[in-house]
């Protein structure tokens, strides 16, 4: 299949500057990474971060338990900032931001180190301290990097809470972190309208007893209510911060943070990772795969409140030391031009962005991006989901006018930083794969048991040898950190997601395995969905696939099957879409709604979701938003199938 396919070459000009430049120059990083992985990442390790204490040695593999540096005192908000103020980059752009509304901001690693200095007193002055935790609920604004890299200052662990998420969402994670602090902010800009934070902040933080502070960022302005002795305007506790507050120094196996994510059942998976191994694999990667110069502007357009926001616009970039861009709002606002618009205005080089984001600008036409001047970039890159050869194409040609290579960038949440992608001075492209391995990575593509499949065979992927940035484990649930990922090939880290590899070694990710969807790069467990729905007094059942969809990858279709009694379909299907937007949040809404009496079946009562998917895939049964279908044939089906 492989030599079907055409291969894009790194441009000679791209390669002759490249950071990693030819396949020679890969190949032997490669090796070496993964013949001597403790002198290749104790090498690293030592150039590229700041220890305030030396590592006794690389890696303690206790599988499924891993320790990296361990021993070694450490902080990522210090690499992040501190080391880079004695030497040029002290006037250096570190965040550039925009707003939705147009107000710009410039702030460079001095002044991020006065912002963030000044917040972490304040929280420290509260008495927050290493191992507590904090949830931030915040809009792209610098503030939210600000809000993680003061966290980190003080070893408080942070979980990103996307803005995006409803009050309920948002309620399950501050419960099962307990934590003491919630930084929010009155709201933020999207479309042209207010995301009111505070007030689902609000609702969030009755009955989470844990909670003892909540600061509160003013960015829109609007009214928002202040509970007494609790919440915080940040302005207010900034008026009389100090300036001087050091790094606290440590352990490289600190936690830094917990991201919570989709899993197989209805309750998100809360992903810790840890310092010191995190902040080096964060940090290479930039260089590796996005070629990151000293000169370069930089501009992933993910949200904080993913893993792509968290090691792709904060942690990664700022401990490079580049110049990120942050953009507050949505692709399409005033108009279609936006984007295209920003990279014109701030002359950037390197634009990372998701699929999704490529096939819906795609839709409105080349003038748009051709109304604007994109001769300052030099790389684009894809996130999230495979990536469809037109949508490439169109990247390619219309973006980067054929000049740019384009990095297709395989990872996870739980890996921390990119795995699969090229080293795009020195792996060619081919549309649709994420090419060639990291160094210190060991995919594989395997069948059940876990024998290797040949080339262009599809299987599982799996790594076979623990990485720096990898998740250490589940906040508080050791248990199903196994289950989920060491057990299925018992050992062996287990991605969910289907592969192959054709004979050049290129990996080509098919999607996952599991119950887990992608929307539109977003990833979502159909049993959360499920469980939303079921939380609604008319549904009996609830049973959630995911559907093609031509822009967002996949789109939520959920099978229904109501409670006894007289129902408006077409007014309930408004009102579930509604109710699952307000119990997850509006990403997860379903497009399709389909009501019908019985749900498929087998015998010891399992849903037959494979059946479902092959409806809705297949369309092997019509229906419309809101109609009932007869699920009684595809009920009795199953359960044959289940008894032969
Ligand atoms: O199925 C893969 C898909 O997204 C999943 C990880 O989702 P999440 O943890 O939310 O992280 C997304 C951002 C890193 C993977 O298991 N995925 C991610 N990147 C790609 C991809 N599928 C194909 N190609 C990619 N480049």
């Amino acid at each position: 299949m492989s030599d079907l396919t055409a291969i894009y070459p790194p441009p000679a000009e791209f390669a002759a500057k490249a950071n990693v430049s030819g396949m020679a120059a890969y190949q032997a990083l490669y090796d070496k990474a993964k013949e001597h992985p403790e002198e290749f990442w104790g090498e690293l390790a030592e150039k590229e971060l700041h220890w305030f204490e030396k590592w006794n040695h690389v890696f303690e593999w206790n599988p499924p338990f891993v320790k990296w540096f361990v021993g070694g005192k450490t902080n990522l908000s210090y690499n992040c900032i501190d080391r880079h103020l004695n030497g040029p980059r002290k006037n250096k752009v570190a965040i550039l931001w925009e707003g939705e509304p147009g107000d710009q901001r410039a702030i460079t690693y001095q002044e991020l180190h006065r912002l963030v200095s000044r917040f972490a007193s304040c929280l420290k002055a509260r008495g927050h301290k290493a191992g507590d935790r904090a949830i931030i609920y915040m809009p792209m604004v610098p503030e939210a990097a600000v809000a993680m890299l003061a966290c980190a200052r003080l070893g408080i662990v942070h979980s990103v809470v996307f803005g995006g998420f409803s009050s309920e969402a948002l309620k399950a994670r501050i419960l099962d972190l307990e934590a003491q602090l919630v930084i929010t902010a009155d709201g933020g800009w999207r479309r042209g309208k207010e995301i009111r934070l505070k007030d689902a902040a609000d609702e969030a933080m009755t009955g989470c007893p844990s909670v003892k502070d909540c600061v509160v960022l003013r960015r829109t302005g609007s009214t928002v209510p202040m509970q007494e002795g609790r919440d915080h305007w940040w302005h207010d506790l900034d008026a009389t911060a100090s300036e001087d507050c050091p790094a606290e120094p440590l352990d490289s196996e600190h936690p830094l943070y917990v991201l919570y994510t989709s899993g197989t059942t209805g309750k998100p998976k809360g992903i810790l990772h840890t310092t010191a191994g995190y902040a080096l694999q964060a940090a290479m990667t930039m260089k590796w795969v996005f070629d990151l110069k000293e000169e370069d502007t930089y501009w992933c357009t993910a949200d904080i409140g993913w893993v792509t926001g968290h090691s792709y616009i904060v942690y990664g970039p700022l401990a490079a030391g580049a110049t990120t861009l942050m953009y507050e709002g949505a692709p399409d606002f005033p108009n279609f031009g936006r984007f295209w618009r920003i990279i014109e205005k701030y002359k950037v080089n390197i634009f990372y962005t998701s699929p999704t984001a490529i096939r819906a600008l795609l839709r409105q036409g080349d003038q748009w991006p051709n109304a604007h001047d994109l001769s300052s970039l030099r790389l684009l890159g894809s996130v999230g989901e495979p990536i469809n050869p037109a949508a490439w194409e169109w990247y390619h040609r219309v973006i980067g006018k054929g000049r740019c290579p384009i990095v297709d960038t395989w990872w996870q949440t739980e890996t921390g930083a990119i795995l699969i992608a090229p080293m795009p001075g020195a792996v060619g492209a081919k549309p649709g794969s994420g090419t060639l391995p990291m160094p210190g990575i060991l995919p594989e593509v395997v069948d059940f048991n876990g024998n290797p499949m040949g080339d262009d065979r599809e299987g599982f992927l799996i790594i076979r040898r623990p990485w720096p940035s990898m998740l250490r484990t589940l906040w508080g649930d050791p248990e199903r950190y196994k289950e989920a990922y060491w057990s299925r090939i018992p050992g062996i880290y287990f991605t969910g997601d289907a592969a192959r590899r054709d004979k050049d070694g290129y990996f080509w990710i098919l999607g996952r395995v599991d119950d887990v969807m992608n929307v539109s790069g977003h990833r979502l467990s159909t049993m959360e969905v499920e469980s939303a729905l079921v939380r609604h007094p008319a549904v009996a059942e609830a049973a959630v696939v995911g559907k093609p969809h031509e822009v967002t990858g996949q789109a939520v279709c959920a099978f229904v099957s109501l409670k006894k009694g007289d129902h408006d379909t077409a007014a309930l299907g408004k009102e579930l879409r509604q109710w699952v937007a307000h119990e997850i949040g509006a990403f997860a809404r379903p497009e399709e709604i389909r009501f019908s009496e019985a749900l498929p079946k087998t015998r010891s009562g399992k849903i037959m979701r494979r059946l479902l998917r092959d409806i809705v895939n297949n369309n092997t049964v019509s229906g419309d938003v809101t109609t009932l279908e007869d699920m009684n044939v595809l009920t009795r089906l199953a359960a044959q199938h289940d008894e032969g």
